[in-house]
């Protein structure tokens, strides 16, 4: 089966949370997935060594995470020749009126980078109050308030997560049958359930 890189950055970690969720759905198929924070990359990691690449980030103050940027700057050229996802987690995705603010985060990291992947995940993120200082949570309110004024739950002070899970793992079985394709197997796990209908 395929070996899949799964590089992503996280601020407080939901999209280290959303980064398991798309490995496990890739490891129950039957890859070997290898998961690194953009921050903590090895030294001797190659991106070459790999079958396909998925980058995520989330964004923070309208950006993605610089060592994100610079994984695919630094990247662009193997990237470009294999298959390759991009996921974005953010408070824009999690209502309909902030989806196009959304859409042009990625355009924009797109068009920065040069870059572009074949598949894209949107997903949206968490309010993490327990894990803000006391500047952080301000803003944040803030930001919620603007982006998700629709939500009722953006005013509480508690954690809220707007992540569907279900979205995440539809993604990661996209990413995988079409990778799969690109390389001419079939997942032992859709073959199994294939059978059994
Ligand atoms: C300081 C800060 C700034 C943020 N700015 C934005 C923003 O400009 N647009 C947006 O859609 N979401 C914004 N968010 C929401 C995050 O994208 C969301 O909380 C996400 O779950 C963060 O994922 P992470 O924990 O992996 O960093 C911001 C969050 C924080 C903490």
């Amino acid at each position: 089966m395929g070996s899949f890189l799964v590089c992503y950055g996280t601020g407080e970690g939901q999209t280290a949370t959303v980064a398991t969720r798309i490995a496990e759905t890739l490891t129950e198929r039957g890859h070997d997935v290898t998961s690194e924070n953009a921050d903590e990359i090895p030294s001797d990691l190659l991106v070459d060594d790999f079958d396909a690449v998925l980058v995520g980030a989330s964004v923070h103050r309208g950006a993605h995470q610089p060592a994100i940027r610079e994984f695919v700057r630094s990247n662009r050229d193997v990237l470009t020749s294999k298959p390759t996802a991009f996921f974005q987690v953010s408070l824009s995705s999690a209502t309909e009126t902030g989806r196009a603010q959304a859409a042009e985060y990625v355009d924009m990291f797109l068009e920065d980078t040069d870059w572009y992947p074949d598949r894209i995940g949107l997903f949206g993120g968490a309010l993490r109050y327990s894990k803000y200082g006391f500047l952080k949570r301000l803003m944040m309110k803030q930001i919620a308030r603007r982006t998700i004024s629709e939500m009722s739950e953006a005013d509480a002070s508690g954690d809220v997560e707007f992540t569907d899970w279900v979205e995440v793992e539809a993604f990661a079985a996209d990413v995988a049958a079409f990778v799969e394709g690109r390389l001419g197997v079939t997942s032992p796990a859709v073959s199994e359930s294939e059978l059994s209908e």
